[in-house]
């Protein structure tokens, strides 16, 4: 398997702020990697340490076998980087933005016409050539984003946060056109705070305050979940929350919906208790059951274990 990024003890600090705190972490091609983690956890940080946008503390990254330090043109000459708030030039059309990064990437003029009709055919945006790129819809802009960063066909891809904002639909939309680049054998570097997409990667890194907690794939990271979790659907729900938080053994209560996740000690007590204290409280109870915990639920426990 080839390893095209490596991250070793990566470190930066503004100030007082550690941003990023000897972060490790190896991608191998046709692997997508998430770095998940609440607002201010050092994701932008540590993505622009990969692309050599800041410079580290401590540590050193390699990008397809090429040291960042050492060769730093080289090394990123074979990576895509969209931006956590990556700028399309709004007055220029569909067409011409990729004309410039594709200027901006060194790509040949010559090269430049087959390679935009191959993106934008990839993208879903054929046909829509001439239209400024400020007229696009938020999804059609985050693929026109995409296109531009992958102009000169990179072997690595970093995107931060590259669907913030975007409905699930087109979420799902701008997936599709990421698995289709890791079966061609791309690295991706992701970071979400969506549960769906971190869901997708192969492997996980979940950061706080600069440092990774922990590491693993999605079904790892829900297997070794410490505890039980119980979904409740009832009316009203803030009333129901209230009141699954005065029983001692409900550590927390997540609102996913019109249910809410409620993590527990462990589930026999809370499953016998809660039916009649929500009665009680005149609150209606559509269901309450033992679920496997979410993504969601490891990364909730894992906060909270790190502040106690
Ligand atoms: N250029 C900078 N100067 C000073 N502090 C910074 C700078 N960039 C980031 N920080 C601080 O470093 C920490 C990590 O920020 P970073 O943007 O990497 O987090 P993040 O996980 O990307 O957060 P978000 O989810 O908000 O995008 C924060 O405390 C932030 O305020
Ligand atoms: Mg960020």
């Amino acid at each position: 398997m080839s390893i095209l990024v490596e991250a070793r003890d990566l470190s930066k600090s503004f100030g007082k702020t550690r941003a990023v705190q000897g972060v490790s972490f190896a991608v191998a091609a046709g692997e997508a990697y998430g770095l998940v983690g609440p607002d201010g956890a050092g994701k932008t940080t540590a993505i622009r340490l990969l692309i050599g946008a800041l410079g580290l503390d401590t540590g050193s990254v390699s990008l397809c076998g090429t040291s960042l330090a050492a060769n730093p043109d080289k090394a990123r000459s074979s990576v895509g980087y969209l931006a956590q708030r990556f700028a399309l030039y709004t007055d220029l059309t569909v067409q011409e933005n990729l004309a410039f990064f594709g200027a901006v990437r060194g790509l040949a003029r010559s090269a430049l016409q087959a390679r935009s009709a191959e993106l934008l055919g990839f993208v879903g945006l054929a046909g829509f050539e001439n239209r400024p790129a400020g007229q696009l819809s938020g999804g059609m802009k985050q693929k026109l984003g995409l296109a531009c960063a992958i102009v000169h066909t990179p072997r690595v891809l970093l995107l931060d946060e590259p669907t913030a904002g975007v409905d699930p639909v087109t979420r799902q939309d701008f997936w599709q056109l990421l698995i289709r680049l890791l079966a061609g054998g791309m690295a991706l570097v992701v970071t979400t705070t969506y549960m769906d997409e971190a869901a997708r990667c192969q492997r996980l890194g979940f950061m706080h305050s600069g440092r990774l907690l922990t590491t693993g794939s999605p079904r790892a990271l829900t297997q070794a979940f410490n505890g039980a979790v119980l979904e409740l659907t009832a009316a009203p729900l803030k009333q129901a929350r209230n009141v699954c938080m005065q029983d001692a053994d409900v550590l927390d209560a997540l609102t996913f919906g019109d249910r809410l996740h409620l993590r527990v000690r462990s589930a026999t007590g809370p499953l016998q208790r809660l039916p009649g204290m929500l009665a009680a409280a005149a609150v209606s109870v559509a269901q309450l059951r033992a679920i496997p915990p979410a993504l969601e639920d490891v990364f909730i426990a894992l906060l909270a274990e790190h502040k106690s």
